[in-house]
């Protein structure tokens, strides 16, 4: 019997005491800020996730990218354990051994002179938006209060009120202003549009290279370029938020490099720590993150020692290039067997390497109702808008394992067209 036979022998069986009671207790006293699927882990290890019940799911998600190296990676788990006994934590009143190699590590991956460490993503999104402030009164010379920042419609780069004061989602903004000024919004992918929103207080255009939670938008080919040599042109700094397309996720270090576009400013975030911390970080030449002093900004854990050291960690299993040769292949195979069922539950699926957006038939059910089928079968991956699905399995999902999600995948879309629960009658 293989591992998979042996997943799928108990596929369907209901929740346990066990799962109920862990569900039950984290909706009485956690904020429902989230809706999750009713799989609890007890344990995980590669691409697989164990529940309280002994039951074993496929990770089809992986922590949103941050577990683009498996849960537990030896290596990534042997540096934290090692980093453990030495020091973990001295705020940045001090310096420690680890930060300054990797924020070295780091720069030279990014081809960039220095490093900002913060935690999570939207910390740094958040600082990318304080240096592009600082950068252009300091050294373009607008003045202050007038900066400016290009964004685009349907971005997700986190869930602070300045954030979300530029996102479209009204589930992310209602209630929740006032909201910080200086955003605008064009439509992702319209160069055009980029342009015309540029004015002369413009300090940064800020763009996921390829739109996550949107549903993993691939923007036209030309669009990235254009918009490198718009921010050239105006002196603008080009802001790419990595921090769930980068590292590996797409088959490229950065998604940047499929146009081969050099940013300004890297945000990177999510696998950064490993799966292990939150680790963040903006990266970007010293005439851009220079312009920051003492008191301007800081993190009492960003850069911390057991942080570093991980993230020291991922640098340096990024730099041989296996993990992005593994998503490029891997991702091949993925969007091949998904295309398969494209006319047959699937309207669409977009995406590179091991990252792919599936639009499913609205007919055959929401994305969460597709998703919950799935996890029966277990397969754990999660909707975004209707009935979108994302696939980004961790990037050391074997082409079997591949083959078995999408072979669960193509049954749970099977059983969904006889029973159509969302059919126009
Ligand atoms: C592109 C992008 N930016 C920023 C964030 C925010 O990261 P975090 O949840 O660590 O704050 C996310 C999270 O999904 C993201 O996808």
């Amino acid at each position: 019997m293989t591992i998979l036979d042996d997943v799928t022998e108990t596929a369907g069986t209901e929740p346990s005491a066990a799962t109920r009671a862990a569900i039950e207790v984290e909706a009485r006293h956690t904020a429902h800020n989230y809706s999750p699927l009713p799989v609890v882990a007890a344990s995980a290890e590669g691409a697989w996730i164990t529940d309280v019940d002994g039951r074993r799911h496929l990770d089809c998600l992986a922590a949103y990218s941050a577990v683009n190296f498996g849960h537990r990676h030896p290596r990534i788990t042997a540096a934290a354990r090692a980093q453990l006994d030495a020091v973990t934590l001295v705020s940045r009143a001090f310096h420690s051994d680890r930060l300054g190699p990797f924020c070295a590590a780091l720069a030279e991956l990014c081809g960039k002179e220095m490093v900002l460490p913060m935690n999570s993503g939207a910390e740094a999104v958040e600082t990318g938006i304080k240096v592009a402030r600082k950068w252009g009164v300091d050294v373009k010379g607008v003045a202050a209060d007038a900066a400016n920042i290009v964004v685009a419609h349907n971005n997700f780069h986190g869930r602070t009120i300045s954030i979300v004061s530029f996102s479209s989602d009204p589930l992310a903004r209602g209630g929740f202003g006032p909201f910080t000024p200086g955003f605008r919004a064009v439509p992702f992918g319209d160069a055009d549009a980029v342009a015309a929103a540029v004015d002369d207080n413009t300090v940064a255009v800020l763009l996921e290279p390829i739109q996550g939670e949107a549903g993993i938008i691939v923007p036209p080919a030309d669009f990235l370029p254009r918009v490198r040599e718009i921010c050239t042109r105006r002196n603008v700094l080009l802001i790419a938020d990595e921090i769930q397309s980068g590292l590996a996720r797409t088959g490229r270090t950065f998604a940047c490099d499929h146009w081969d576009v050099v940013p300004d400013v890297y945000l990177l975030g999510k696998a950064l720590g490993g799966g292990v911390v939150p680790v963040s970080a903006v990266v970007a030449d010293a005439d851009v993150l220079g312009v920051l002093h003492p008191g301007e900004h800081g993190s009492t854990f960003g850069g911390n020692p057991l942080a570093a050291a991980i993230g020291t960690t991922v640098v340096s299993m990024l730099a041989t290039g296996e993990f992005q040769a593994r998503s490029e292949e891997l991702g091949t195979r993925l969007h091949t067997r998904l295309r398969a069922l494209l006319g047959h539950g699937v309207r669409e699926v977009r995406g590179l390497g091991l990252w792919a957006g599936v639009d499913v038939d609205p007919a055959l059910g929401s994305g969460k109702q597709i998703s919950l089928a799935l996890a029966a079968r277990r397969v754990l991956v999660k909707d975004t808008h209707g009935s979108t699905l994302r696939f980004a399995p961790p990037l050391v999902i074997t082409a079997d394992e591949i083959d078995w999600a999408t072979e669960q995948f193509a049954a749970v879309l099977a059983d969904a067209a006889v029973r159509q629960p969302n059919r126009a009658v």
